[in-house]
């Protein structure tokens, strides 16, 4: 800002000085002063309305130094006072032209403006200012006035109908009201009137049949009601004709054809219930861009569009429009856009249709496809295909019914951005550009089908993030709300492959396109409709109006049902609201980010590790709760199979499980396949050896890199964990647990297919053998605490079966090649339930890492996993491992040594010499004491994940909520278990 005055102080005595010049040379001997009153006029409004900031004088005109013009290129932003000094034989100057544009001017419009007696030109585009106009207006000259993008209010007055010199009239991006002045209709000079984005009412007043001189007529995204009035045939020199999201009623007048000159038509969202057939539009052959969107059209598209060779984007969509696309279409040469989707074409998707750029063929009744992709090229045919055609591939027909069997029960998506973690649930990444006439599909669980061009602004993005953004703004909350996905037109997400049931849908939204300041930025209005499953929940939703503001999250929670396996979120624009604020292009849906989790009790597939029901044998309607997809077939197989030969089920009758329409190849693996990965489990390839078996390095032909845990079959313990990992870690997904990628039963093997992990376990990078140690700075340690921690939180408290590990060891962390620390072995895990006694009769763990009152009665909390969490915490921080035994009576236990330096003030000790002094002397005190409150004999004393996560995050301490016994729990001196006594 400083430098934009500095520089318009130079270039304003450069052009003094040129003026001083042309003073003496052009007119020697004549002043050329600006009259009194109007010196005052302008001095007045330069007071009333800040950022105009004019020192008028009466030789302000020759001068040039009252108006401080500024010219930019582009042309949008730029103060332009000029004069005509050629009054009285040039003695008097009037000013002719105010051009504000983009200054963020602001006030209430003074009605001093009206003493400007030869003002020609007010424009006055995008600004700040508010008010209304005042009817001093009607004395001005106006040839020209533009107020477009400013806060204006209340109606237009109806004398600016006594103006009769106005030609250009447009107000579009305001807060205009009330209905239109039929006064207009007498301004026989009025040729281009452009109201968009205001809030009129009523209907277009019938005076208006009068403007024979009409070139351009823009009402679009204005409330106005009553039918499409038909004198709009008597405007025949009209070029461009914007009606879209009016809300007025069809059907499009006959008087239509008579608009011969036509380059743009644009009608879209006609109110009612009346259908029409295509207009007659067979002498518009001018036409450059036709779109009737959402018109009720019925019938065949005419062939003759095809003959306007002119065509650049033509939008039929969602019409009723049948018959096949005309041959005549294959002529359309200059065509870049053309969005036939959702109607009822049918007949051929020939090829040459593939070939068009940006053409969407999505949601109608073809009958032959000349591809099996849904995506083609630039052509969108998602759901083109009608139901019978058989044969088809998933998405081209209607419904996107899932291929294979339903199997997800939530879905999470970052919308427009990267994948990322919230509330314990991974986001997928959403980072695809496309939209104009796009399908995406992600692995047959969620895709999304975008339609759209943004008119007059073709480059803008389908994916906007706040780092991207002219505006620098903080939105609060999750992280989702940094980036969204946009559309123009139509945007449609997917849930696929869902299980039946009632759902929780929560669509996150935050306004990050307009600004949230006092600038014009801030003035947008975006508007939009949201259905949910075919059903309209949302109609005219404005993200920024309900959330309080730009630059704010807001969620909105629906319940739903899916019953054919798909979910349908559909984003539509009904064409209101601004489309030009803060610049062209900016409108229609924004969305940051999907959450689907369901309303139903998934059905458990953990029950069979619970030691006392297994005991009890299952129940019939336990069974049937399990049926959870592909993956529990494996273990109803196992049941079966297996466990009968091992006197497992206790002569229940396995006949009882319905097998029947399971598929059981498509969560497994054949031995052969993972044979072949593994080189047949070849030494060279064996990472580890895991507490159940051997563990191989092996590479799918598809180039994943996998880890295969091979178990033995014959012994029977081995079985129940092998049924423990599968069963739960086919619901578990979290980024700081090790993906399981399906497994495989034959014969007596049993293996697990797991994501391969790099950098192998944390174990081996701080104190494995020298070769494969790994040189971990202290953030690289601290992010490991940090995602070992969130780990642990989602067994705990988010996943759907709360956890207790029970095996938490530097073995069981693994590193990603980012170094990520990723828990893994779920062998052990074992289901929390609230009503168990929390005594176990097993004790499984490893020696060093168990609290006390686990490894000595067996008592199991979630605490177990605090303790042994502490102790790994102790080796990240010391870079030893917890016991060393030299000798007999030599042994090193970490956690005592850890508790001794405290009490003796010295607990720097502690930490790995290897760090040297090269790190957050704080941060890592914060560690410290973290893991000594986690290695505290008494559960009581430890804190919980939750806790723990966030005193490493340096979030402010939350109050803990105690609610169940387990805290209360605490072991006297001689580890005894005790309750505590209440105080
Ligand atoms: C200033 O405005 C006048 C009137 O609209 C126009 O003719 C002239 O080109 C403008 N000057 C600049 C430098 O934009
Ligand atoms: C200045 O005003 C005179 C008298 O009204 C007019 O004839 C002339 O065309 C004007 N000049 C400009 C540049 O507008």
């Amino acid at each position: 800002m400083e430098f934009a005055i500095s520089s318009s102080i130079s270039f304003s005595v450069f052009l003094f000085g040129f003026l001083l010049l042309s003073f003496f040379t052009a007119f020697p001997s004549k002043a050329q002063l600006i009259p009194r009153e109007e010196v005052e006029a302008l001095q007045a409004i330069s007071d009333k309305i800040t950022n105009v900031n004019w020192k008028v004088t009466p030789t302000s005109c020759i001068k040039g130094d009252g108006f401080n013009n500024i010219f930019t290129s582009p042309p949008g932003v730029t103060r332009n006072v000029t004069c005509n000094c050629t009054f009285q034989n040039g003695t008097v100057c009037h000013v002719t032209n105010i051009l504000l544009k983009s200054q963020n001017v602001a006030g209430e419009i003074p009605s001093e403006f009206g003493n400007l007696t030869h003002l020609t030109e007010l424009d006055l585009y995008l600004n700040y200012l508010n008010g209304t106009i005042p009817t001093s207006f009607r004395h001005i000259p106006l040839v020209t006035v533009s107020l477009v993008g400013n806060r204006i209010s209340g109606s237009i007055p109806t004398e600016l109908g006594e103006i009769a010199t106005l030609r250009d009239l447009v107000f579009e991006d305001n807060q205009f009201g009330g209905p239109l002045p039929h006064s207009l209709g007498n301004l026989s000079n009025l040729r281009r009137i452009r109201l968009s984005a205001n809030n009129f009412t009523g209907t277009i007043p019938e005076t208006y049949g009068n403007l024979k001189n009409m070139i351009d007529f823009s009402i679009d995204g204005s409330t106005l009601s009553g039918k499409i009035p038909s004198f709009i045939g008597n405007w025949t020199t009209i070029l461009y004709m914007d009606m879209e999201g009016t809300g007025m009623e069809g059907p499009i007048p006959s008087t239509i054809s008579l608009l011969t000159n036509l380059k743009e038509l644009r009608i879209s969202d006609l109110k009612g219930t009346t259908t029409m057939v295509f207009p007659n539009l067979k002498n518009l052959k001018s036409l450059e861009r036709l779109i009737l969107r959402n018109c009720l059209i019925t019938g065949p598209i005419p062939m003759y569009i095809g003959e306007m060779t002119n065509l650049r984007t033509l939008d039929l969509s969602f019409n009723m429009l049948s018959g096949s696309i005309p041959d005549s279409f294959q002529n359309l040469n200059l065509i870049n856009h053309m969005f036939l989707t959702n109607n009822s074409l049918s007949g051929a998707i020939s090829e040459w249709m593939l070939q068009k750029y940006n053409t969407d063929l999505s949601y109608n009744n073809f009958t032959v496809a000349s591809t099996s992709n849904c995506q083609s090229l630039q052509v969108n045919l998602a759901s083109s295909l009608s139901s019978s055609v058989r044969n088809a591939t998933f998405c081209l027909k209607k419904g996107l019914t899932c291929p294979g069997k339903p199997q997800y029960y939530s879905l999470f998506i970052n919308s427009g951005g990267p994948k990322m973690e919230f509330e314990g649930n991974e986001y997928e990444e959403d980072l695809n550009q496309n939209g104009i006439a796009y399908f995406y599909i992600k692995d047959d669980k969620w895709a999304y089908s975008s339609t759209g061009t943004y008119i007059y602004n073709d480059k803008a993005n389908y994916v906007a993030s706040l780092q991207t953004n002219k505006f620098s703004m903080n939105v609060n909350g999750s992280e989702y709300y940094q980036t969204a996905r946009l559309s123009p037109q139509s945007l449609k997400y997917y849930g696929l492959c869902m299980m039946k049931g009632g759902y929780k849908v929560k669509l996150h939204f935050a306004e990050i396109m307009f600004s949230d300041d006092q600038t014009f930025n801030s003035l947008g209005t975006r508007i939009f409709d949201v259905s949910i499953q075919g059903f309209k929940y949302l109609r005219d939703f404005n993200i920024a109006k309900e959330a309080g503001g730009a630059g704010k999250g807001i969620t909105k929670v629906f319940d739903v049902d899916v019953n054919d396996t798909t979910l349908e979120i559909h984003l539509y624009w009904a064409g209101k609201g601004t489309t030009a604020i803060p610049t062209r292009g900016v409108y229609g849906p924004l969305i940051s980010a999907i959450t689907v989790t369901p309303n139903f009790k998934v059905p458990s597939q953990g029950f069979f590790v619970n030691d006392q029901r297994k005991e009890k044998g299952f129940s019939a309607a336990a069974i049937v709760g399990i049926v959870v997809g592909l993956c529990v077939f494996l273990i109803l197989v196992l049941l079966i199979i297996i466990l009968p030969k091992n006197g497992f089920l206790g002569g229940k009758d396995p006949q009882d499980i319905d097998l029947k329409g399971l598929d059981r190849k498509t969560c497994m693996f054949t031995l052969k396949e993972i044979k072949a990965a593994t080189n047949n489990f070849n030494a060279d390839n064996k990472i580890g050896e895991g507490g159940f078996g051997p563990v191989f390095k092996g590479i799918l032909p598809d180039g994943r890199i996998i880890a295969v845990k091979k178990l033995s079959a014959k012994s029977r313990q081995g079985n129940r964990e092998f049924l423990n990992e599968v069963g739960m870690i086919f619901a578990l997904h979290h980024p700081c647990l090790v993906k399981l990628y399906g497994c495989c039963v034959e014969g007596d093997q049993l293996l697990l297919v797991y994501e391969f992990m790099d950098n192998n376990s944390l174990a081996r990078a701080l104190f494995g053998p020298e070769e494969f140690q790994l040189k971990l700075e202290w953030p690289t340690r601290h992010k490991i605490c940090v995602g070992i921690a969130r780990g642990l939180v989602y067994l705990h408290e988010e996943s759907i079966f709360k956890i207790v590990h029970r095996d938490i060891k530097s073995t069981n962390v693994l590193l990603d090649k980012d170094l990520n620390p990723k828990i893994s072995d779920f062998g052990l895990a074992k289901l929390y339930e609230e009503e168990s006694t929390h005594i176990s009769t097993r004790i499984s763990g490893t020696r060093g890492y168990m609290a006390p009152e686990y490894a000595m009665h067996g008592y199991l909390t979630k605490k177990a996993d605090v303790y042994s969490f502490g102790i790994v915490t102790l080796e990240i921080l010391s870079g030893k491992t917890n016991t060393t035994q030299k000798s007999e009576e030599e042994c090193f236990y970490l956690r005592d040594w850890a508790h001794q330096l405290k009490d003796g003030n010295h607990l720097m000790d502690l930490v790995d010499p290897k760090l040297g002094e090269d790190f957050n002397r704080e941060e890592i005190m914060t560690v410290i004491d973290v893991a000594l409150q986690c290695t505290e004999n008494s559960p009581a004393l430890r804190p919980t994940m939750t806790k723990v996560l966030s005193i490493l995050e340096g979030k402010p301490a939350i109050q803990e909520v105690v609610s169940d016994d387990e805290s209360e729990i605490i072991l006297d001196d001689d580890l005894k278990l005790t309750k505590k006594q209440e105080s």
